[in-house]
């Protein structure tokens, strides 16, 4: 039995939990479920975001399936990334059909490094007007960011690595990220390149295709995953995974969305592709496809909620997808 710690949090986050969780009792899965509180609510009735008894269970557990927070986030998913160390930020962009997005048949993934570069939070005031940030880039952080990009192409069956960098003016830091990828990709039997990340920019708006796995450094990899969400159709269909050596963390990209929350219309799309994010990093790999399958019928046949078009609450469009997963 695997031990997975499921926090709802605030808002939508705790529809779209109740809606992932439809669909994943369809199945015959070895998990065993502890709900735990963190958020804006845990934090008035407890005065602490995310209280400690949350932290432990997720400390003790082999993953957590998280929702959304509200203003607490910073307090609540960023501490729970550091505290899980977990160094990797995986965050697939992927067109489906029925979904009105800028390109079809787009499936890309991001790998990005989750606790180096600008992020680390080095930031000074070293005189008045005067600040500096101090950016982190280590060999062995580069590497092991590099071989999980790797591993995950092999994996997955996917054909090609691009490493995202600016190491002609960075040459320093993004040189060494540059460097160790391209010594990593040796040991590889997948093609690999690499380009700077303004130049990558234009590529992905103007001919995403020549993208399978983008391995770049945490900031870099911030942007560049929203600008790829972007180009499939946005937030209510983005999921994300945090993976670390003894733990991960499986979350929605999007937040609690205050102004949505409580009318039970949030696509819980975000939220079973994040739930089939799970499947997938501990081997359910035919369970995930399913799910996967289900969603994309629904999808296709325009079952959706409002923010795509559609006039399906949250969990009407839940019980579409294990009514589709029942037809399999
Ligand atoms: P947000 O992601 O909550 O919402 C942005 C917009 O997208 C809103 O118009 C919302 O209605 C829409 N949206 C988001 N998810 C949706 C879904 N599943 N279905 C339909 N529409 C959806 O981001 P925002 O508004 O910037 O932040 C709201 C709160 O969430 C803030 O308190 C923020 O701190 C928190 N937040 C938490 C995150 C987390 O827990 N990981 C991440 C981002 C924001
Ligand atoms: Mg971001």
């Amino acid at each position: 039995m695997r031990r997975i710690t499921v926090i709802p949090g605030d808002g939508i986050g705790k529809e779209v939990m109740q809606a992932a969780m439809l669909v994943l009792n369809e199945l015959s899965l070895p998990f065993r479920y502890t709900w735990m509180e963190a958020g804006d609510e845990a934090y008035r009735k407890y005065g602490k975001a995310l209280p400690d008894e949350t932290l432990e269970e997720c400390l003790k557990s082999d993953a957590v399936l998280f929702g959304a927070t509200g203003e607490t986030a910073a307090d609540v998913i960023v501490r729970l990334r550091f505290e899980l160390e977990t160094f990797a930020n995986i965050r697939p962009a992927k067109s489906y059909r029925g979904v009105k997005c800028l390109y079809d048949d787009i499936d890309i993934v991001i790998v990005r490094e989750n606790t180096e570069c600008l992020y680390k939070g080095l930031e000074f005031e070293v005189a008045d007007g005067v600040t500096e940030g101090i950016r982190v880039i280590t060999r062995k952080g580069s590497e092991r960011i590099a071989r999980f990009a790797f591993e995950l192409a092999e994996r997955e069956g996917r054909k090609k690595v691009t490493a995202l960098h600016k190491a002609n003016v960075m040459k320093k830091t993004c040189g060494l990220f540059r460097d160790v990828c391209r010594e990593v990709a040796k040991s590889y039997d997948i093609e690999f390149n690499d380009y700077y990340i303004d130049a990558a920019c234009m590529y992905l708006v103007m001919d995403p295709y020549r993208f399978d796995v983008i391995l770049t450094t945490n900031m870099f990899g911030d942007i560049i995953s929203d600008l790829a969400a972007g180009l499939v159709g946005g937030l209510g269909l983005a999921p994300s995974a945090n993976v670390g050596e003894k733990h991960a963390l499986f979350e929605p990209v999007h937040g609690s969305a205050p102004d949505i929350a409580g009318k039970g219309i949030a696509n819980p799309s975000a939220m079973i592709l994040t739930a089939v994010m799970m499947l997938k990093h501990f081997g359910h790999l035919d369970e995930a496809a399913k799910i996967e399958k289900a969603l994309e019928n629904v999808l296709a046949e325009g079952k959706t909620t409002p923010d795509l078009g559609g006039n399906l609450k949250t969990m009407e469009m839940a019980q579409e997808v294990v009514n589709s997963l029942k037809s399999m």
